[in-house]
């Protein structure tokens, strides 16, 4: 490993072997067993436990994948990333964080936080931030969530992404505690419109992707919202900034602070399984294991991007 640390350090490039990530993945390969899927959306507690994948974009834009790569599950919580980007093109910065705080959280995913008290979610990474963005994005009906679909695709370059309907009608059965937050928001004005607006927010959840398509999403970012073949549609530094600023802060919940003391970099997580992580100015990585831990943050997922980040010195401190 002396040799291999060296070829690394003269590169200057960190060159990622599937080699690697496969020997990450086995060490963390019974992880599994220390979590527990997600059950709250009866639907995810149907997934396969066991099935795990690790996926690295590197700086080349040369995808490595390891694992069950074609498994797919739900992007989840992932997702408020993409719409976070839409509504901020959208509507410019100001517009939004008019209505949500920048802050981090002490606090779970599902937190109500200050809106009892007509007061604005804590951030867009929440639910209930996340349910507000989504709100914000212009657009009758399906529209908004058709527009976080199709930069989905975009990002990842796979047309043939789409959502899960059964468990979007699992989340819209069961998401009374979204739709809880929804109503006090529209109590307090903060969103107009109908429950076809929430709609949009269960079904962004429900888009399915692979651990592949995470990291493509976490090179995005990291790269000034540039696409990993190089298409610069997208691009907008300050709008990259902003969204792994927010990722860093709020990404893993109130996991986040101990997450950027171990690992060091933006990150977003979802109870699907999902982890999608940005190596700014350099890699995307995305892992998949179904397995949670008490905040809702995949165990292996975790786990996997730890040892990754420590092998190649990857963290931001
Ligand atoms: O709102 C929910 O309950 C889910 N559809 C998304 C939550 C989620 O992914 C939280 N993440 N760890």
């Amino acid at each position: 490993t002396y040799a291999q640390q060296t070829i690394e350090k003269t590169t200057n490039k960190t060159s990622i072997s599937t080699k690697v990530l496969n020997e990450i993945l086995e060490k963390n390969r019974a992880l599994y067993k220390d979590g527990k899927v997600a059950d709250y959306i009866p639907e995810l507690g149907k997934m396969n436990a066991k099935a795990i994948a690790f996926s690295v974009v590197d700086e080349n834009g040369k995808i490595i994948n390891v694992g069950d790569v074609s498994q797919k599950f739900t992007i989840q919580s992932i997702s408020k990333i993409i719409s976070l980007m839409i509504a901020v093109n959208e509507k410019g910065e100001k517009n939004i964080f008019d209505k949500i705080g920048y802050f981090g959280t002490d606090k779970p995913f599902n937190y109500f936080a200050n809106l009892d008290n007509s007061g604005k979610p804590l951030n867009p990474m929440m639910n209930a931030g996340a349910i507000l963005t989504t709100s914000l994005i212009d657009g009758e009906g399906e529209i908004p969530f058709q527009k976080i679909l199709e930069m989905v695709r975009f990002i990842t370059k796979n047309p043939s992404i789409d959502y899960n309907k059964s468990v979007y009608n699992s989340e819209k059965d069961t998401g009374n505690r979204n739709r809880g937050m929804f109503y006090v928001m529209k109590n307090t004005g903060l969103i107009d419109g109908d429950e076809e607006k929430l709609n949009n927010y269960f079904k962004q959840c429900s888009i399915e992707i692979t651990a592949e398509d995470l990291a493509k999403i976490g090179y995005f970012f990291a790269h000034h919202c540039t696409r990993f073949d190089g298409d610069k549609t997208y691009q907008n530094p300050e709008l990259a900034k902003l969204i792994q600023a927010q990722m860093m802060v709020a990404g893993m919940y109130e996991f986040s602070g101990e997450y950027a003391r171990t690992v060091g970099l933006p990150s977003k997580s979802g109870v699907g399984g999902g982890i999608s992580v940005s190596v700014p100015g350099k890699i995307g990585i995305g892992t998949f294991s179904p397995s949670l831990d008490s905040h809702g943050n995949s165990l292996a997922g975790y786990h996997m991007i730890l040892d990754l980040v420590n092998r190649y010195k990857l963290g931001l401190f």
